[in-house]
């Protein structure tokens, strides 16, 4: 028998009721799955409907309509054995400020019913792979906004999760801790853990993912590996220099012409809906 797929999302609908009496539709008809082993991005600007899509998979939010499963299991008929599969880190400070840096860690695992021995065990590995053993005995409060950051994706990864969720997780961090972030990710990938990565940088995107689907006003607009979806779309890219007649520019056409393409607006700036 093949393993399960780690997730599967099938025609995600989710609407919000507003208090005013309408409703918005912040994600429409989503489909895409992510295999053991794959690193799988979303990619797409503030409102797109990113987080929203998160929110639904954890069973956190009851779906209008579609089908979410972790690991073969329906996560709102079995929201309990399908959460034990997962971990999350969310784009917002989820951290416990009551508790210290390492008892954060080992707490979470007794939520995940991990014996405490193995948590402590599990929490000191993952300190020290994050670079942050100096300051297990500290409070969370005392971290600066990257270390908090780095613990909070620890903290997702203390239940050793067969999918690993990352809403914007190397938003505000320096370009050294991306990359201690981005090493990370990709062990846990080759380890074979599955990964969803939202994130609103192309350049990450293309790094890390082994295919993205480009997402605008909750719509999934394309899916694919980086590098086909951009020659599929861009081509040779051949720009004609207005200032000098006769010069031709190439450049390397990235995932944010791929964005600008389809959607006609640019990545970072796109409009909210009112
Ligand atoms: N709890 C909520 N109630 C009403 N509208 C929401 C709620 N959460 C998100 N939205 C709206 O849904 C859309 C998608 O938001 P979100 O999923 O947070 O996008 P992203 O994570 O890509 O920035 C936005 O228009 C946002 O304003
Ligand atoms: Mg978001």
């Amino acid at each position: 028998m093949t393993a399960p797929i780690p997730l599967t999302i099938t025609r995600l609908t989710k609407r919000y009721r507003l208090p005013s009496g309408g409703d918005i539709e912040a994600v429409s008809d989503v489909s895409f799955e992510v295999g053991a082993g794959e690193c799988f991005g979303l990619l797409g600007p503030n409102g797109a409907g990113k987080t929203t899509v998160i929110n639904c998979l954890s069973g956190l939010y009851p779906v209008t309509s579609g089908e979410v499963t972790l690991g073969g299991i329906d996560v709102h008929r079995d929201p309990k054995a399908a959460r034990r599969l997962l971990g999350v880190c969310a784009q917002e400070d989820t951290l416990d400020s009551d508790f210290r840096v390492f008892d954060q860690l080992v707490r979470y695992a007794t939520f995940f019913r991990i014996q405490v021995e193995e948590g402590r065990r599990r929490a000191r590995a993952l300190l020290e792979r994050f670079g942050l053993n100096g300051r297990a005995d500290d409070p969370v409060e005392s971290l600066s906004g990257g270390m908090k950051r780095r613990l909070q994706v620890a903290r997702a990864l203390i239940s050793a999760p067969k999918l690993l969720v990352l809403d914007e997780p190397t938003t505000g961090l320096d370009p050294e801790m991306r990359r201690v972030l981005w090493d990370i990710l990709m062990e846990e990938r080759a380890a074979g853990t599955a990964i969803l990565l939202c994130t609103h940088y192309m350049d990450e995107a293309e790094r890390l993912c082994d295919r993205v689907a480009i997402i605008a006003r909750g719509r999934i607009l394309d899916v694919d590996a980086p590098s086909r979806m951009i020659a599929r779309h861009m081509g040779t890219q051949e720009v004609v220099d207005e200032l000098r007649p006769g010069v031709v520019w190439r450049r390397a056409p990235n995932l944010e012409d791929v964005y600008l393409k389809l959607t006609g607006t640019h990545l970072r700036w796109e409009r909210q809906e009112a």
